[in-house]
C-alpha cells in the first residue's frame, strides 16, 4: 500500500506542489498520513502530517525535485514521527512495502551507536544507506547493496544530500516512471502523472533507476549494469473521477452496477474460449485472491461445480503456501482482483510461474502487475472504481467468472443469455426507490452492535462478503455463516432482537432463519418473494444461478447507509487502503 509520488526538473520550482498534486491522486493506496521532501539550494525540507493528504495546504518553497509518500502504517504507530520521507543524515526516502529482516539489522545499529527517531521498518534502510555511503560507495551502490539485504517486496526513492539525482528502487512493490523532455515523474500508478505525460517506463523487480530532470538511467540490481528501456506511450486519458450527483465514490460505484454488468461479460467468444482453454489444459486449478475479491472465487467454486462440474481450488492468496506442494507445471493458477496488484496474490504467482505453473486472471485494472504476469487475462470493465470498499468490481468479476463457468461447459451462448437478462434486470432493480427504502432499513440499525448474515449454496459466500461490506464501511459487526450451520454453535448469540440477514428465500434457508426467529432474531430478507418471517424484505429478482450476484446489491447499499447513518466517510474507511500491495 501507500503511494509515492516524486519530480525532477519542474522548471517553475513548483516541485512540492506537484508532488502533494500526485499524492492526492494516489491517496486511495493509504491515507494514515502523509508527508515531502523538497530538495532546496542547500538542503533537503521534510514536511509531514498525520491524516489525509486531501485536507492538506502546506507551503513549500521553490525547489525543482521532491519525493512524497501518502502511508499505509504496517510497522508503528500513526504519527508524525513514523510518517514518511524518513532521514538519516544525508539520507531521505520513501518507502512501500515492508523490511522483513529490520529488526536484525536495526539492532547492528543501535550496537554500533545509530539512534532511531522512529518505530518503522523504513528508517533503518536509510541508516543501512548511509553506512554504505560511509564505505565509499557511490549513491547507485550504497542504495544497491542496501537492496540486497533487505527480504520483502519494496519501492524506494532516495534523495542524497549535495546530489541532484532521485533514486528509484524496486522488488515488488509498483513504480512507474514518466517522462517529459525536461521533468520525470516516478510514482505508485500512471494516473498521478497522466496530466503532464503518457510516455512512461515501468521499473521492474530488481531493477532501479536514476533520474535527474528529463534523464533517467536504468539499471540491474544484481549486476550493476545499464539496462536500455524503451518508451511506452500509454493510451490512457487524464480522467478526471467525479461523484456526480452522488455524496460518495461508494454510492456512485454501486449505481454503476446498472451497466457494469453488460460490460463484464462483453468479451467476444473467442477470448472467453481461448481463457477457457487454458484453463482447460490444467490439472488442478487453484483459484486466488483476497478479501471481498475472495468472497467471489467462493461463489465461483459453486457456479464451476453446479455448471461445469468442475471442481476449483479456492484459496485465500494469503494461505497458499500450504498448498505450494501441489503446484507443478500442470497447474493452472487462476488469479481474480480489482486492482490487480495486491501482493498476496502477486507472491503465489510469481513463485507458481518459477514452477511452470500455467497463470491466468481478472482484473479490473488491464496494466496491472497480475495482468502483466499471467499466460491469459481477461478484464473486467467496470470502470475505475475509487471507494475502497469494492462493488461494482465485485459483481464484474461474479458475472464474468459465471460466464466462465458456462463457456467450460461448452454452453457459451446459453450463459451469455442468462447474464444478459441478469444485467437488465439489475438495471431496472437499482432505483431511488429502492436506494430509499434501504435507507430507511439502515435508520433502524444505526446503532445496533452485531449483525449475522447467512446463505447457501453460492450466497454463503456473499453472506461472508455481506460482512466485509457491512464492517469495513459502518464498523459495526458482521458476521456471515453458512445457513445450515448456525445451529451448530453460533445460534448461541441469538437473543432477542439480534439482527439477522437472511440471503435467499428457499424452503432450507427459511427454516434456518425460523429457527433464529423462534429465539428472537429480528430478520431482514434478500429474496424474491416476502416470507412472514421477514420482519424487512429487501426485493431481489428471481435469477437463478446468477442469484448470488443480485443478493449481495441491497446488501452493498445497505452498508453504505448504514456508514452514513453512523456519520462515517464510507469512500476511506479507517485502517484500510484500496491497493494491498504489502503482504
Ligand atoms: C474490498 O471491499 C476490500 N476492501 C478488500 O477486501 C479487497 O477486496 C481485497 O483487498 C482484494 O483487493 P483486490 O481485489 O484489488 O486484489
Ligand atoms: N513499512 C512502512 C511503514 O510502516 C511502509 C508502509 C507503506 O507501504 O506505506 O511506514
Amino acid at each position: 500500500m501507500c503511494g509515492i509520488f516524486a519530480v525532477s526538473g519542474e522548471k517553475n520550482g513548483k516541485a512540492g506542489e506537484a508532488v502533494l498534486k500526485g499524492l492526492k491522486k494516489l491517496e486511495y493506496r493509504g491515507y494514515d498520513s502523509w508527508g515531502i521532501a523538497t530538495q532546496e539550494a542547500e538542503k533537503i525540507v521534510v514536511i509531514k502530517e498525520v491524516g489525509k493528504i486531501s485536507k492538506a495546504t502546506p507551503n513549500f518553497s521553490s525547489s525543482e525535485c521532491a519525493i512524497g509518500h501518502s502511508r499505509w502504517a504496517t510497522h508503528g504507530k500513526v504519527t508524525s514521527e513514523n510518517s514518511h520521507p524518513h532521514f538519516y543524515k544525508t539520507v531521505t526516502l520513501v518507502h512501500n512495502g515492508i523490511f522483513e529482516n529490520y529488526e536484525k539489522e536495526k539492532q547492528r545499529l543501535i550496537k554500533k551507536g545509530h539512534i532511531f527517531t522512529s518505530e518503522t521498518d523504513t528508517e533503518v534502510i536509510a541508516h543501512l544507506i548511509y553506512e554504505e555511503l560511509q564505505k565509499n560507495n557511490t549513491p547507485k551502490d550504497a542504495v544497491r547493496n542496501v537492496a540486497n539485504i533487505i527480504t520483502g517486496r519494496f519501492a524506494l526513492l532516495v534523495l542524497i544530500d549535495g546530489n541532484s539525482q532521485i533514486i528509484a528502487i524496486r522488488r515488488g512493490s509498483p513504480l512507474i516512471i514518466g517522462r517529459t523532455q525536461n521533468t520525470s515523474y516516478i510514482a505508485s500508478d500512471i494516473p498521478a502523472f497522466l496530466e503532464y505525460t503518457n510516455i512512461v517506463n515501468y521499473i521492474d523487480d530488481d531493477e532501479m533507476a536514476i533520474v535527474e530532470k528529463g534523464e533517467v538511467e536504468y539499471f540491474d540490481v544484481v549486476s550493476g549494469k545499464s539496462i536500455l528501456k524503451r518508451d511506452i506511450e500509454v493510451s490512457w486519458k487524464d480522467e478526471v473521477l467525479d461523484k456526480g450527483d452522488y455524496d460518495h465514490f461508494m454510492i456512485k460505484e454501486i449505481f454503476d452496477q446498472k451497466s457494469s454488468l453488460a460490460s463484464a461479460i462483453n468479451h467476444s467468444d473467442e477470448e472467453i474460449n481461448n481463457f477457457i482453454e487454458k484453463l482447460q489444459k490444467g490439472n488442478g486449478v487453484y483459484m486466488v485472491s483476497c478479501g471481498t475479491a475472495h468472497k467471489a472465487s467462493m461463489s465461483a467454486e459453486y457456479y464451476f461445480s453446479q455448471i461445469a462440474k468442475r471442481k476449483i481450488n479456492v484459496v485465500p492468496a494469503s494461505e497458499m503456501p500450504a498448498f505450494e506442494h501441489f503446484i507443478n507445471e500442470k497447474t493452472v493458477l487462476f488469479a481474480v482482483s480489482q486492482s490487480g496488484e495486491t501482493a498476496d496474490i502477486l507472491e503465489v504467482l510469481e513463485q507458481g510461474k518459477k514452477k511452470g505453473a500455467t497463470i491466468i486472471s481478472i482484473t479490473n485494472v488491464e496494466s496491472s502487475a497480475i495482468a502483466k504476469i499471467s499466460d491469459n487475462h481477461l478484464p473486467l470493465r467496470a470502470g475505475k472504481e475509487k471507494a475502497v470498499a469494492s462493488t461494482k468490481a465485485t459483481t464484474s468479476q461474479m458475472a464474468l467468472l459465471l460466464l466462465l463457468a458456462y463457456a467450460d461447459s461448452k454452453r457459451l451462448n446459453e450463459g451469455r443469455q442468462i447474464l444478459q437478462n441478469l444485467a437488465a434486470n439489475v438495471n431496472e432493480m437499482i432505483n431511488p426507490r429502492y436506494e430509499d427504502h434501504i435507507k430507511e432499513v439502515a435508520k433502524k440499525l444505526s446503532d445496533i452492535k452485531n449483525i449475522f448474515i447467512i446463505g447457501r449454496n453460492s450466497l454463503y459466500p456473499m453472506a461472508l462478503e455481506s460482512a466485509i461490506k457491512i464492517m469495513e464501511v459502518s464498523y459495526i459487526h458482521a458476521q456471515g455463516f453458512a445457513a445450515g450451520e448456525m445451529k451448530h454453535g453460533p445460534i448461541a448469540l441469538i437473543e432477542e432482537g439480534t439482527v439477522c440477514i437472511v440471503l435467499g428465500g428457499d424452503m432450507e434457508t427459511i427454516s434456518n432463519a425460523t429457527e433464529l426467529k423462534s429465539r428472537g432474531a429480528r430478520i431482514i430478507g434478500v429474496a424474491p418473494e416476502r416470507d412472514k418471517i421477514f420482519d424487512d424484505w429487501l426485493k431481489v429478482p428471481e435469477s437463478s444461478c446468477a442469484q448470488s450476484i443480485v443478493s449481495i446489491l441491497p446488501v452493498q447499499i445497505l452498508a453504505y447507509y448504514l456508514a452514513i447513518e453512523r456519520g462515517l466517510d464510507p469512500d476511506m474507511p479507517r485502517n484500510l487502503a484500496k491497493s494491498v500491495t504489502v503482504k
